[in-house]
């Protein structure tokens, strides 16, 4: 099954771009997040500050694992997951991973709701973004295509996509 699979720090534009790509191409779109939230009745800051960030990592990876969507569609991850080997092979198979490429300060400048990015809430938001990038851009860069969010509008690089995949 060829599902697009959106991939990249918390603040690339996952979802608003993973839900352009699904109007325009009228695929389903699927956000892991927010299965996670539906399937715990609790909100992901709550998971993760009340049952810790490796409780959070069980339930997403039995999320994400558990994926059968029976058409083709659209499906944006939470920025961590892909860290698991598992996980991951498993997206690489599913689909066409694409990684929203952004540079920390671009990422800064679309986190400041930390509230709802419970991992950038304690300490300095760069510093964390930094070193959460450098730990996890080498897997990042092993999606099947990379796509640089800088500076362009959602739907420019909603349509960039579309036209890289041919969908
Ligand atoms: C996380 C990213 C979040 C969410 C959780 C952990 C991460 O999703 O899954 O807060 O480890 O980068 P988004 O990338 O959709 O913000």
């Amino acid at each position: 099954m060829e599902h697009v699979i959106l991939i990249g720090m918390m603040g690339s534009g996952k979802t608003t771009i993973g839900r352009i790509i699904s109007r325009v191409t009228s695929r389903n779109f699927i956000d892991t997040d927010h299965l996670i939230e539906k399937k715990t009745g609790m909100s992901i800051s709550d998971i993760i500050n009340i049952k810790g960030e490796a409780y959070f990592r069980i339930v997403e990876k039995d999320v994400i694992m558990s994926l059968e969507p029976e058409a083709p569609s659209v499906i944006s991850t939470g920025g961590g997951a892909v860290m698991d080997d598992d996980i991951f092979s498993f997206l690489k198979k599913a689909g066409k991973t694409v990684y929203l490429k952004a540079s920390p300060d671009v990422l800064y400048r679309r986190t400041t709701n930390a509230e709802v990015r419970p991992l950038l809430m304690h300490g300095d938001r760069l510093e964390i973004i930094q070193r959460l990038l450098g730990k996890r851009e080498p897997r990042y860069l092993e999606s099947d295509i990379v796509i640089e969010s800088g500076n362009r509008s959602p739907a420019d690089i909603a349509e960039d996509i579309i036209k890289r995949l041919h969908l």
